[in-house]
């Protein structure tokens, strides 16, 4: 077993541990439950992830419950946080038992959403089992829900108790879910390590293991930094004022990961043509993103809808158009001023 573990400083200086490693749901979790002398706990996970892994655990979890939400982004609702405490009630749960999320970044944020708010907060346990949960959506303590006019609208900080991030969950986890998680682990390359990237380029995603330490290490110590110096969390959005205007424009056809391939790419390739960055930046971004089946290039959406859906992004500052550009790998800089015809430049040399 290669195992990881990480120290994450979180809210009020907190700290507590990251662990990385196969098995690590039945062979420490159940430990780690019992030493924290919890009287009871909620296992809580969706449809899916259920049958492969959440009843068998539930068995192993001392004085643990099963509760089951819907699959899918479109159950990331108050709807769903409802049925939640519907079912911690019908336990006569309290304040001393213990909520666990098993799944995705959709069930990490709901449920760590229900934590934060149930009773005014129960201590939780963040049990990531897709790449993306893994090295970006269980970091850094945002939980929360989409309303129907906007994604995360509703939300809280919450900090989990730990995480545990059992790779071995992954071999379960459909192909281009995980390309999706790739995208953001090579994001967190380019934005602050260039060794990852070498590795990445070398040896494919192996030791997986490793590979996720040091993707959320990036984020880890972005998000530690944030708390005292404002504005380095942006440095996360690299290639996501692209990303979103593309999800947007193709209809939510386009996956999130899928997107942030495409627009890290072009996120290169506009600090190369603003002169910020060297020639050959986006190549190798480019290079990288292909090697783990992902799109770098969209078809014929139109140029002005994505230039417009961008205006929109709420990244937006003052009417002008803001980017996290690179002035090389693990060297993010946020310009404010980025002329609207560069932009269009890049957008038309990546049109399929
Ligand atoms: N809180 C944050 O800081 C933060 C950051 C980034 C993203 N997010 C949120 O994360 C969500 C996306 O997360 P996601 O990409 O993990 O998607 P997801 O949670 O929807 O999971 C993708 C699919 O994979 C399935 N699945 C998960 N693990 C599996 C496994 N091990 N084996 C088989 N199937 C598995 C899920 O059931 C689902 O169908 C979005 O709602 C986004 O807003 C939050
Ligand atoms: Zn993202």
């Amino acid at each position: 077993m290669v195992a990881q573990q990480l120290a994450v400083i979180g809210a009020e200086a907190k700290a507590y541990s990251m662990h990385i490693g196969t098995g690590l749901l039945e062979s420490v979790l159940p430990e780690f439950i019992s030493q924290h002398g919890f009287r009871q706990a909620a296992l809580v996970t969706n449809t899916t992830l259920a049958p492969l892994y959440g009843e068998r655990l539930a068995e192993k979890l001392p004085g643990a419950f099963l509760i089951t939400t819907p699959d899918g982004e479109q159950f990331k609702t108050l709807k769903t946080v409802r049925a939640i405490y519907d079912q911690l009630l019908s336990h006569g749960a309290d304040r001393s038992m213990v909520m666990v999320a098993l799944g995705g970044g959709v069930v990490g944020d709901v449920v760590g959403y229900a934590a934060a708010t149930y009773m005014r907060g129960i201590p939780l346990v963040q049990c990531p089992t897709t790449l993306l949960a893994m090295v970006d959506s269980c970091i850094g303590g945002k939980v929360g829900v989409d309303l129907q006019q906007g994604k995360n609208l509703v939300g809280a900080f919450k900090d989990p108790l730990a995480i545990f991030a059992d790779s071995g969950t992954l071999d379960t986890l459909p192909p281009v879910e995980f390309a999706c998680g790739m995208a953001e682990t090579i994001k967190a390359g380019f934005i602050a390590d260039p060794g990852l990237l070498e590795h990445l380029e070398q040896f494919g995603a192996q030791p997986i293991e490793e590979i996720i330490a040091r993707a959320a290490n990036v984020k880890i110590e972005i998000v530690q930094q944030d708390r005292l110096e404002q504005n380095i969390r942006a440095y996360l959005n690299l290639g996501h004022t692209f990303a979103h205007a593309l999800e947007k424009v193709s209809g939510y056809a386009l996956r999130h990961g899928e997107a942030v391939s495409i627009g890290v790419v072009a996120a290169a390739r506009l600090s190369e043509t603003l002169s910020l960055a060297q020639t050959g930046l986006s190549d190798r971004a480019e290079k990288l993103f292909k090697t783990f089946n992902l799109p770098v290039r969209f078809g014929d959406y139109p140029l002005e809808a994505i230039l417009d859906a961008m205006q929109h992004d709420k990244k937006k500052q003052n009417n002008s158009l803001r980017f996290v550009l690179l002035e090389g790998i693990g060297k993010p800089t946020i310009h404010n001023q980025v002329p609207p015809e560069s932009v269009l430049d890049v957008l038309k040399s990546l049109r399929q």
